[in-house]
């Protein structure tokens, strides 16, 4: 017995030294964590439960059979986070470049299983060269079922990617697949085809790192949804982001203590300006709205028109989609409406309710959004707020004009409380736009032009420039004060918090994909 069990502990200490050795020196200079070192990091400490650490491929094409390293490239288990199971993944770069092989696809299916059965978060560390040149299709079918599992679990449990290394060719697709892609500045990149083929194929040529590094993902293609500067950041990232989030879709996110004051925050009074037509940042509106510092942001850099991302309001999670005005006049556009839909289909999967925010011009003009389908993107934005049946609240700040103001999170579309502020203005369209065309005729006659319109202008506005019409109306159910808007929300929210919504029983809907 005391040799089977001296056999065990050099296979062991074989496994967790991750074969590979003569790389981790080269990823250290470039401030990379070991794949354990990664998996140590992200969970609560000594909560780690390896499985299948001696699992070796099955290859014996071009000379593999000589080449077995324990674990084949990728570390898998369970372990903790603040006290709650995930499950985890990572891939060992210095096996094989992380390469998936058959059995390394094999182990990951493995905890996606358990997670599955189990309902808990998976987390996938990313680092490799794709599929396992030598295994050919083997590896293909294991990324398939990989892929399969991911849809599987898709609005059951979180399931979260951190790409820290190489993610390229059909790789990418189960990231994609993921409900969050973090990645690491300078040190990861994901692409379908790297720039090898690229030049090949458009005689284009570029960097890794501009065609699918982090700050390319988390700019132009919104591929990512955070980035960080280096693992570690990376890693303390997924265990906030977790800490917003129920264990699946039966659950509520965690609550935190919270006890109730006077809830006035009389700082959210000046944030709007008397002038309409000046910018302000919403993020001033969210800060004086939230718990302190309780903001997680998604896509900050992506579609920057909306903001999107977690909060604590009362020490509830919620998640909150605000208009802009400091970029692009907060306009919806198709870059703007694919962020939010999404964000809002993940909220309303996962039994988070939904806080709105609103100061929307309208949809953004011209061929370049048409013909990029600014139609059925945006209603991508319309079909998700109107599926959803968690709490939605919706707070208009200034503007609320056009389809946009049906978009977002308006009464008519199921949302269940509706506030605006004083400075609101819910109509058809601005002012000056709408007298110029039902006044047309009286402008062309008049003697002063310009006169004339300032005065149909003024005539329009006092109409329809406030939050009265549809106060009355009951599309608006309160007009409230800008300091009183946090107490408003949490006592809305909780008032809402045992909501239930019965759907008619369908396969699924058919979002405007
Ligand atoms: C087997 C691989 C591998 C792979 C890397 N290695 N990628 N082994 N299969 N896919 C091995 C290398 O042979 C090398 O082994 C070690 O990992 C490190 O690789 P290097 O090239 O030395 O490292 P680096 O210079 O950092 O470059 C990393 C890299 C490059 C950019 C990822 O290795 C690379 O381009 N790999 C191939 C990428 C690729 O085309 N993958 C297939 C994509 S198609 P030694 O023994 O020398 O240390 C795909 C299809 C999936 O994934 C489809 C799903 C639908």
């Amino acid at each position: 017995m005391e040799d089977k069990i001296k056999d065990l502990q050099d296979k062991l200490s074989l496994a967790y030294s991750g074969g590979g050795q003569k790389r981790i020196d080269k990823q250290h200079e470039n401030k990379k964590l070991t794949a354990r070192e990664r998996v140590e990091y992200l969970l609560d400490e000594g909560s780690f439960e390896e499985i299948g650490a001696l699992v070796t491929h099955r290859t014996k094409d071009f000379g593999m059979d000589k080449q077995q390293f324990y674990g084949d490239g990728v570390v898998t288990g369970y372990g903790t986070i603040d006290g709650r199971l995930v499950y985890v993944f990572a891939q060992d770069f210095t096996v094989f470049g992380g390469s998936l092989s058959e059995t390394h696809a094999e182990k990951i299916c493995k905890i996606m299983d358990l997670a599955l059965k189990v309902g808990a978060p998976v987390i996938g560390l990313n680092d490799s060269g794709g599929a396992r040149i030598q295994e050919g299709v083997r590896s293909l079918g294991g990324y398939a079922d990989i892929f399969y599992r991911n849809v599987q679990s898709s609005g059951v449990i979180p399931q979260i990617s951190a790409i820290m290394g190489p993610c390229a060719g059909g790789a990418v697709y189960s990231p994609a697949m993921t409900d969050f892609t973090l990645m690491v500045e300078n040190t990861s990149y994901m692409f379908v085809t790297g720039p090898n083929v690229v030049k090949t194929v458009t005689n284009e040529t570029v960097t890794s790192e501009e065609l699918g590094g982090a700050s390319t993902h988390a700019t132009k293609s919104g591929v990512a949804h955070k980035t960080s500067s280096n693992d570690v950041e990376c890693l303390e990232d997924v265990r906030k982001l977790l800490s917003y989030l129920p264990q699946n879709n039966q659950e509520t996110p965690p609550k935190l203590e919270y006890v109730l004051t006077d809830e006035i925050r009389e700082q959210l009074s000046d944030i709007v300006p008397d002038n309409a037509n000046k910018p302000y940042d919403m993020h001033d509106v969210i800060s004086g709205i939230i718990d302190p510092d309780s903001f997680y942001e998604i896509h900050k850099d992506h579609a920057e028109n909306i903001i999107v991302g977690f909060a604590r309001l009362g020490g509830k999670s919620i998640g909150i989609v605000a208009n802009q005005p400091m970029f692009l006049a907060g306009v919806l556009d198709v870059n703007s409406s694919k962020k939010a839909a999404r964000f809002v289909r993940f909220c309303d999967s996962f039994n988070i309710p939904l806080l709105v925010l609103e100061d929307v011009p309208g949809f953004l003009p011209g061929t370049d959004q048409e013909w990029n389908g600014i139609i059925v993107h945006g209603a991508k934005l319309l079909y998700a707020f109107s599926e959803a049946t968690v709490p939605r609240v919706t707070v208009i700040t200034r503007k609320a004009y056009g389809g946009a103001y049906d978009v977002m999170n308006s009464k008519h579309i199921g949302a269940d409380m509706n506030f605006a502020w004083p400075s609101a203005e819910i109509a058809v369209m601005g002012a000056k736009g709408a007298a110029e065309i039902i006044f047309k005729k009286e402008i062309k006659e008049a003697e002063d032009h310009d006169a004339k319109l300032k005065e149909k202008e003024a005539e329009y506005a006092e109409k329809f420039a406030n939050p009265y019409s549809a106060t009355e109306r009951g599309f608006i159910d309160e007009v409230i004060l800008p300091k009183d808007t946090r107490r408003k929300l949490i006592k809305a929210f909780a008032m809402l918090e045992d909501k239930k919504i019965e759907r008619p029983t369908r396969k699924h809907g058919n979002i405007p994909l």
